[in-house]
């Protein structure tokens, strides 16, 4: 039976990480504050962009919340990341995906200052990552390797194989992996036999969308499985990518869902917007 990792107290140790440097910087008469920007309202959004405002309550950082309808237009949203990318009070934009189809994403995304750019979607950021330089990084794969050093796993000289090529999870994920010395296979929808080529892994990691597709037909036994989708089944219940209880009987280790990689995700961003400000503090100064 694998070992459950607990990314839910992982998370917590972050977040505790960060209210205490958020406290030291308010004894400074230093605010750190995040702009979350929401677009009509996408069910699951909402509930995405209320953890992302309460976590921020919890930790002393201060979020400004713009709830904008449906229907805006591309101009008025390109135009409020204008006014929050010049306002020095403001150290994070977050804005909600997916957009209505009206508003291109690419355009948003781009429209961020990237030293504002929280969730690491910018280009320069996504650049400064495959380059080796320093840049904010997506929040879900920078959480899965901090689970993975806080799990004591070991990544370098591992094989590890991503299930999944997103410019959110499946990309940054190959290149931190990368990073971090390990043996690196990205597999995708179009790659063949990928049962024999998730049995290589000693680390597995699965961001396809598709609910409980691995089964332990594609884990080699001992290996380390994180697993970053999230869906509801039939019951209504959470569940993710990995079909938990067939591969946990094999894995070495398994983040569960829900209480896996999810609350990580938003661990890092509040990180990150503590780094932003300590980089225009250090820039400041
Ligand atoms: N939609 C789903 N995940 C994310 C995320 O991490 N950030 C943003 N901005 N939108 C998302």
């Amino acid at each position: 039976m694998a070992k459950i990792i607990d990314g839910k107290e992982i998370a917590a140790q972050i977040k505790q990480e960060v209210k205490q440097q958020v406290e030291d910087y308010k004894k400074e008469g230093i605010t750190v504050c995040l702009a979350v920007i929401q677009v009509g309202e996408d069910p699951a959004s909402c509930v995405y962009v209320r953890n992302k405002k309460r976590t921020c309550e919890d930790l002393g950082i201060k979020s400004l919340s713009y709830e904008l309808e449906e229907e805006t237009s591309e101009e008025k949203l390109l135009a409020l990341i204008d006014e929050l990318n010049e306002r020095e009070d403001v150290d994070g934009i977050l804005v909600q995906l997916p957009l209505p189809s009206h508003i291109s994403e690419k355009k948003v995304i781009e429209a961020i200052n990237p030293k504002k750019d929280v969730d690491g979607f910018h280009p320069m950021n996504a650049g400064a990552l495959a380059c080796g330089e320093e840049g904010f990084l997506p929040g879900t794969p920078a959480g899965v390797i901090e689970i993975l050093k806080r799990s004591g796993v070991e990544i370098d000289g591992k094989e590890c194989v991503v299930v999944g090529r997103s410019n959110i999870v499946g990309k940054p994920m190959a290149q931190l992996l990368l990073k971090e010395n390990g043996t690196v296979t990205i597999a995708h929808s179009h790659s063949r036999n990928l049962p024999e080529i998730t049995k290589r892994a000693d680390i597995l990691v699965v961001a396809v969308g598709k609910p409980k597709m691995i089964t332990k037909e594609y884990v080699k036994p001992g290996a380390v499985v994180i697993d970053v989708g999230i869906h509801r089944n039939e019951n209504n219940k959470l569940c993710g990518d990995v079909d938990f209880s067939d591969v946990s009987e094999i894995a070495g280790a398994i983040t569960p869902v829900p209480g896996g990689v999810g609350p990580m995700t938003i661990a890092m961003l509040m990180k990150n917007c503590l780094e932003s400000k300590r980089l225009s503090k250090k820039q400041a100064d």
